[in-house]
Order: structure tokens, then C-alpha cells, then sequence
């Protein structure tokens, strides 16, 4: 504890923990009637220091790593792996994602530890000659991409970590060991029919989360000793026990058992990248953001970037910024579906898609009377598979981390004996060509799946820097394609509405993701009025309402810190 205060002192005197006063709030509005978030909720206040994740157990982790003396990526580390332990549905150590690191001397960082496709993995593993799908991308263990979280976790921590390795898990590990108690948005996601039947068809999950035969429900403890022993050997051995030792075994006998095709070569060969960021401004503003195996920061900038060549945006609220926001969402993941990839075996336009001039162009071809034509296509679920942890330090390091297992509890296949679920990433791929993936995403020839290659992925870790170059915010969110939009609607609420955090973050937000070329929207969050008007534009609203991101944020304020968890999956903040 001393340590920490000691840190806040010397950060206050040295001004680099102050904050930033990048964003002035004077956004007077009101959002529709009834909007379940219209009563936005208060944001945590901090002086030096904010934790944010889905699950408050998890950020209370980083807290305390925080409160220790760790640093902003200690403090991630901690939470990620406890996360493991308290949202087993998105965990984890099975899946991989990304890191947004831009450090308290102000040089940015990104890692790639996204998963890879088995070297036994071919374009059409999941179809016959006849283009028909015979295997599942998504369920069962032929749909688990080579793990990357690990090797993530480890390698930011190896470069910038502070506190040693194994404090930063014990947390974790004794999480697993002695339970935790369920609570309701947690419980939700095992009561859900489609996860009980995908997770009761693996004899290792029903031994690891199920009860009697049954899922757990709110007020249930949840005791993972499997898992417990494969964190304390993650602890003890590094992620040299997860790619090369006992659960790297475990790992190859589930695939023997349960279908799948990882081998022990494909995790001895797995490694966790460094990425040049992808660095794009709005309005004055510099925005660090994550680039491809991620389309993430490109699709978020081409987004922003068309709707800064639009001009002042219509007020929140207004049919014509829906508009104007839906055809820019829509141009950009046109693009995003058709060029992007792993950039270890794709060559991407990026400077083009992230440039203002391809921006203005595309801007131009925006009518402002009518929307560009639909085509029809199926509705998307929304889980609670990837999850987004963001932090801030006394020192003034910001760390945004976005990690995914893909579906809600990934492929449903635990691995026997060690505890944790596995990842059904494969699907990200274009496992079908022409054919939507569990987001209704319809991808192209660049995202093809091919031994080694990461799939695609639409997570977008974000930090915004103010235009004296001080970071304002933190951010990202699970949710697929919707991801994207999400993250981008919180910003231009930020910036372009002036709403405060909770304002940003609580606003309904809509999303365009060019085919299936549906409005998807939220219960209560388009009114009568302004469905009237865009349906007249030519927009077709097919698909049911659905819930779009789930944005956990920090905001630098001219005060401190304010922590804020989206309203809609209950996660928490946790800052001092
Ligand atoms: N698995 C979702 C994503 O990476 O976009």
C-alpha cells in the first residue's frame, strides 16, 4: 500500500499521472422513450488509478495489483486471468486477442496474440466437394484455433510488467480453488438453452461447470480445481507450461478424443506478435488502435474517418445522423469483409482504407435522402464470448486488452484434466465462402483459412489521445462485428455530442455491417419517428432488436479518472 501511495505522490509531482482535459461535457439532450439506459449510470471517480472489466471480482484483482505497485499491465495481466476464473463463457486462456498499450512516455504499442489455424487446417476443412458444410466452425474441437492468451499475457508482461509473474495470478488461482458465487449476469449466460446443449454434448464440460447434470444458476459456487492446478502451473512454469508441458499434453489429448486437429508442434510454434499500431486521428484527436489480424482499428478509423469528411454530424438523436452514421458503417466494413486478413499472408491498402482522401470519396457517394440498397440476410446472436478489460496507472500507462473465446463458452470442449475451455475462432475464418459466420458476416478470399494464418477478428482495443497528445479515454468491447460500431459510436458521442462518459457508453447505439444489409438496433433505442424516416430512405429493419457492444471504459477527465463498466452486462470499475 505504500508503495502505491508513494507511486501517486511522486506521479502528482511529476504531472505525469495528471489528467488530460481533452473532452468538455455539454451534450443536454435526451435519449428515446423507453430506453432501458435512459438514467445513465454514475461512473467510478478515481484520482490515479481505474480498472475496468465484465466482472467486478476481476477488476477489484487488478485493483489490488494496482494498490501493490503494479503497473498498468501487471494490473491487466491479473485481471485477465482471473477473468478466466469468473467468466468462464468468454475467459481466457483458451482463445487469444489484443493489446492497446500506449505507455506513460507516450510511445504506443500493439501485440497480435490472436490464434492460429492448425498446420493441418485447409481452406474447405468444414465442407465436401459440393460446398456443403460437414464439419461445425463452431462447435466441437475442430473449431478451436491454437490458443494465444497465454503467450500474450506473458509477453507484455516479459517487456513492461513490473510485479513478479506468479503474484500477478495467484489471485486467479485462488479464485478457482475456493469458488465463487455466481451472480445474475454471470449465471445468465449458462442458463442460456443453445450453451447448455453445445456445453452438455462434452463430458469435460458437463464435469467442469455442470452440477448434477445441470448448469449452474445465481447463487451457485463455482470450484474449478482443475483449472486451479493449470493456473498454478502457468504460475510456477510460465507459458512454457501452456505450449510445451503437461497442458500442452492435456491440450493434444482432447483434440485425440474430441475430433479436433491442434498438435503439440502447432502449440510449440505458437508466438504472440508486436504490431506496428494503427495510428489515425478524428477531429484533432489521435486514436491508437489495433491493426490486422484485427479489422478492428481500420474499420474504426474508416468509419470515423467518412463521417469527418461529412462535416459537423447531425444532433444525437436525429434520423439524419443514423443516416449518415449506417452508410458510413456500411462502406467501411464493405471494405473491411473484402481486404482484410492476416498481414503475414495478406497485402492490405491500409494506408487507402485508413487515408482522408479515400475517406472524402466515399463520403461523397452518400446521399442524404436515401440509403444504398439492401439485401436480405439472417438475424445474429448476441453472446457473451469476448470480453474487454481497459486500465490506467498512477504513472500514467493506459492498457486496453479485448480477448475473445468467439462463441459463448467458445467451442463448448473443455480440456479434460486442465480445466478451461477452448476457443472456436476457426469460424472468424471465411470458413464457407459467400456463406454468413455466426456474426452474418459474408468475408472474403483475404480472411481464406490457411495453415498458421490468423483469422480475422473485429476486436478493437482502443486509447484516444487529446489533441496535445494526453490520453482521454480508454476503450473497447466484446461483440463481434458490433464491436466496431459500438466502440466508434462511443467515441463520436464523445466528441462529436459532447456527452459524458456515462452519456457516451449508456446512448443506444446502431450498427451496418453491409451484409446482411439490416439495420440491427436495440430494444427502445430508435424511435417510432426515426424508423418511420429511415425505413422511407430505403432501410430495411429485418433482424429482432439485439444488444449492440458492451463498452468498458476509462475517461482521463480534468480531475482524475472515471471508471465505467457498460450498463448492458454489469461489469465494473474498480479505481482510487
Ligand atoms: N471472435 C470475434 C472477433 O474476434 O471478432
Amino acid at each position: 500500500m505504500s508503495r502505491a501511495w508513494a507511486l501517486a505522490l511522486a506521479a502528482l509531482l511529476a504531472g505525469c499521472g495528471a489528467p488530460a482535459g481533452g473532452l468538455r461535457a455539454t451534450w443536454r439532450g435526451t435519449f428515446p422513450v423507453p430506453w432501458r439506459f435512459a438514467a445513465p449510470p454514475a461512473p467510478v471517480a478515481g484520482r490515479y488509478a481505474m480498472v475496468v472489466s465484465d466482472e467486478p471480482i476481476a477488476s477489484a484483482v487488478g485493483d489490488t495489483i494496482l494498490l501493490k505497485g503494479g503497473n498498468a499491465i501487471d494490473a491487466a495481466v491479473a485481471t485477465a486471468f482471473a477473468l478466466e476464473v469468473v467468466l468462464p463463457q468468454a475467459g481466457n486462456i483458451g482463445g487469444g486477442g489484443f493489446l492497446v498499450y500506449r505507455a506513460a512516455d507516450g510511445r504506443p504499442y500493439t501485440l497480435d496474440f490472436r490464434e492460429t489455424a492448425p498446420a493441418a487446417s485447409t481452406p474447405t476443412m468444414y465442407l465436401d466437394s459440393a460446398g456443403h458444410e460437414i464439419h461445425s466452425s463452431i462447435t466441437g474441437a475442430l473449431s478451436a484455433g491454437v490458443p494465444g492468451s497465454v503467450a500474450g499475457l506473458w509477453e507484455m508482461h516479459r517487456r513492461f510488467g513490473r510485479l513478479p509473474w506468479r503474484e500477478l495470478i495467484a489471485p486467479a488461482i485462488a479464485l478457482a480453488r475456493r469458488g465463487v458465487v455466481l451472480d445474475a449476469p454471470r449465471a445468465a449466460a449458462f442458463d442460456d438453452s443453445i450453451n447448455r446443449a453445445r456445453l452438455g454434448r462434452f463430458p469435460s464440460s458437463v464435469a467442469t461447470y455442470f452440477r448434477n447434470g445441470r448448469p449452474p444458476v445465481e447463487g451457485d459456487t463455482l470450484v474449478q480445481p482443475d483449472l486451479a492446478r493449470t493456473l498454478e502451473l502457468i504460475a510456477d512454469s510460465g507459458a512454457d507450461a501452456f505450449y510445451r508441458g503437461s497442458i500442452a499434453r492435456a491440450i493434444v489429448a482432447e483434440m485425440r478424443r474430441s475430433g479436433g486437429i491442434i498438435t503439440a508442434a502447432d502449440l510449440a510454434g505458437y508466438r504472440a506478435k508486436w504490431r506496428a499500431p494503427l495510428e489515425t486521428t478524428y477531429r484533432g484527436y489521435h486514436i491508437i488502435g489495433m491493426p490486422p489480424p484485427s479489422s478492428g482499428g481500420v474499420t474504426v478509423a474508416e468509419i470515423l474517418n467518412i463521417l469527418e469528411a461529412w462535416g459537423p454530424l447531425p444532433r444525437f438523436g436525429s434520423a439524419m445522423l443514423l443516416h449518415v452514421e449506417l452508410e458510413a458503417m456500411r462502406r467501411a466494413f464493405e471494405d473491411r469483409n473484402a481486404y482484410l486478413g492476416d498481414p503475414d499472408f495478406v497485402t492490405m491498402p491500409l494506408a487507402r482504407l485508413t487515408g482522408k482522401a479515400y475517406a472524402e470519396s466515399l463520403s461523397r457517394t452518400i446521399d442524404p435522402n436515401r440509403a444504398s440498397p439492401s439485401v436480405a440476410g439472417p438475424a445474429m446472436p448476441e453472446g457473451h464470448h469476448t470480453t474487454q478489460l481497459s486500465v490506467v496507472d498512477p504513472e500514467g500507462n493506459a492498457v486496453s486488452i479485448t480477448t475473445t473465446l468467439n462463441d459463448d463458452f467458445g467451442s463448448a470442449v473443455t480440456v479434460a484434466g486442465a480445466g478451461f475451455l477452448l476457443n472456436d475462432e476457426m469460424d472468424d475464418f471465411t470458413s464457407r465462402p459467400g456463406v454468413p459466420n455466426l456474426y452474418g458476416l459474408v468475408q472474403g478470399e483475404a480472411n481464406a483459412i490457411a495453415p498458421g494464418k490468423r483469422m480475422l477478428s473485429a476486436m478493437a482495443p482502443t486509447i484516444v489521445l487529446d489533441p496535445r497528445g494526453r490520453p482521454v479515454l480508454v476503450t473497447g468491447s466484446p461483440g463481434g462485428p458490433r464491436i466496431i460500431t459500438a466502440v466508434e459510436q462511443v467515441i463520436s458521442n464523445l466528441i462529436d455530442q459532447r456527452m459524458t462518459l456515462a452519456q457516451a457508453v449508456s446512448a443506444p447505439r446502431i450498427h451496418d455491417q453491409a451484409l446482411p444489409d439490416s439495420v440491427f438496433w436495440e430494444r427502445g433505442g430508435v424511435t417510432p419517428d426515426q424508423r418511420r424516416v429511415l425505413e422511407a430512405m430505403g432501410y430495411a429493419f429485418r433482424a429482432h432488436p439485439i444488444v449492440i457492444g458492451d463498452v468498458n471504459s476509462v475517461l482521463v477527465t480534468p480531475t482524475g479518472l472515471e471508471g465505467l463498466a457498460d450498463p448492458r452486462r454489469g461489469g465494473a470499475a474498480a479505481g482510487w
